[in-house]
């Protein structure tokens, strides 16, 4: 059966868009979108976006477009924004958690626009992992977490981006990035100026875009500390525990990009001599690094390169650790230290790779959080456990 008739019917179907993939359903029809909630493990209080064509459908789905909104339409969409608008009273409860406002995107990706476009109906879409695991950038991924559990994949490859959308709500008189995403901080303020930005790690506000508190307006100011203070997260998503392997992961970082190549090697020399077998996510600068600084009877198993090349056998994996693997420390390499695109591109494969290999720790290396390495540090530290509460599955 074709995926826009089976999201007619009611059923579910994983799709590819420019950031990680989705997992549709019918979002006018509150039991699919119960069972997006079952086939994910979700809890009930986190709300959904809601994937639309265009904006005639943008303007079906939200009872109110605030005029600052406007700019950011004309600008980023379609593509990797998420638009926190008022609710319009055709969506169900079950998508927004109850909450009177809805979260909408208009994905870029040809093949989720036709995908919405053949089936008619908007598309209530969380990314298509269970919930708590890495989000999926290949259809792959999908199946790792889905198989048996939903009706069909449509495979477009792999996602451009790697990451997923930027949340932002604009119900309010300064815009708030409750989830930082594709869609950098900076390049949001080039159009709509000062952002504020939840910080889950320390339960605040950051104001984004304004070099000292007193050039704020006194509403603004009002603002920042009034969410600063808020009880419940203005996204309930925030909260849960996120985009985790099951091994444990531990942050590399400092100052600049020398400074956290020196001291993921550091981590990884210590993590060693506690005898731990180790996996590495780092820039292409460390990893040349480690591979000089390996001590006598280690070796590096390169999973990038393997990955690359067919022909090379796959380095050995979780099942059945032989005495001899136990001597490897593996590694993927995601390109310059410079570059924090290319880390965000290869977080989430090389999460779900390196957990794979059965190592103890896995180490990944920090980045400069600016632009889209904002998004990067965010999806790290979740990834590590921190600034969240456990995965409720
Ligand atoms: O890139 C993406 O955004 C992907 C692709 C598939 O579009 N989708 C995605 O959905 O990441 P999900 O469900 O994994 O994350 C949605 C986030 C959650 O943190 C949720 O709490 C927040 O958006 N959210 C949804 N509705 C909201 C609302 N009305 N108010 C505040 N936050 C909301
Ligand atoms: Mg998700």
């Amino acid at each position: 059966m074709p995926a826009a008739q089976l999201l007619r019917e009611g059923r579910l179907v994983a799709f590819p868009t420019e950031t990680v993939y989705g997992l549709g359903a019918n979002a006018l029809d509150p039991d699919a979108v119960c069972a997006i909630f079952q086939a994910k493990g979700r809890p009930s209080d986190n709300p959904l976006i809601v994937h639309v064509a265009d904006r005639t459908g943008l303007g079906q789905i939200a009872a109110d477009i605030p005029s600052l909104a406007w700019a950011l339409i004309d600008r980023f969409m379609p593509g990797p924004l998420t638009l926190v608008l008022p609710r319009s009273s055709i969506v169900p409860d079950i998508v927004t958690a109850g909450l009177d406002t809805v979260a909408v995107r208009i994905p870029e990706h040809p093949v989720a626009r036709r995908l919405i476009e053949l089936s008619g109906v908007p598309l209530a879409g969380p990314s298509a992992n269970r919930s708590g695991k890495p989000s999926p950038t290949t259809a792959a991924h999908v199946l790792e977490d889905m198989d048996g559990i939903i009706p069909m994949i449509v495979d477009g490859g792999q996602c451009d981006f790697g990451l997923e959308s930027t949340v932002l709500d604009v119900t309010g008189s300064v815009p708030v990035i409750l989830r930082p995403g594709a869609v950098s901080a900076e390049e949001i303020m080039s159009v709509v100026g000062p952002v504020l930005m939840i910080d889950p790690a320390q339960a605040t506000a950051v104001l984004q875009g304004v070099t000292a508190a007193s050039s704020l307006s006194d509403s603004v100011q009002d603002i920042a500390g009034e969410t600063s203070q808020s009880g419940p997260p203005r996204s309930p998503g925030m909260k849960y525990r996120h985009y985790a392997p099951r091994t444990p992961v531990r942050i590399s970082d400092g100052p600049d990009g020398q400074a956290r190549s020196h001291q993921t090697r550091a981590m990884m020399l210590d993590a060693l001599q506690d005898g731990l077998t180790v996996a590495v996510f780092c820039s292409t600068e460390t990893a040349e690094l480690i591979a000089e600084s390996l001590p006598a009877g280690w070796l590096l198993a390169d999973l990038d390169r393997a990955e690359g090349k067919p022909s090379t056998p796959p380095p050995p994996v979780s099942s059945a650790i032989s005495e001899h693997s136990r001597r490897h420390v593996f590694l993927i390499a995601h390109g310059s230290r410079d570059q924090a695109n290319t880390a965000a591109n290869r977080l989430f494969a090389a999460l779900r790779q390196l957990d794979a290999c059965g190592a103890d720790v896995i180490i990944a290396e920090s980045a400069e959080a600016t632009g889209i390495g904002a998004a990067y540090v965010n999806r790290l530290r979740k990834a590590a456990g921190g600034g969240a509460e456990p995965a409720s599955r």
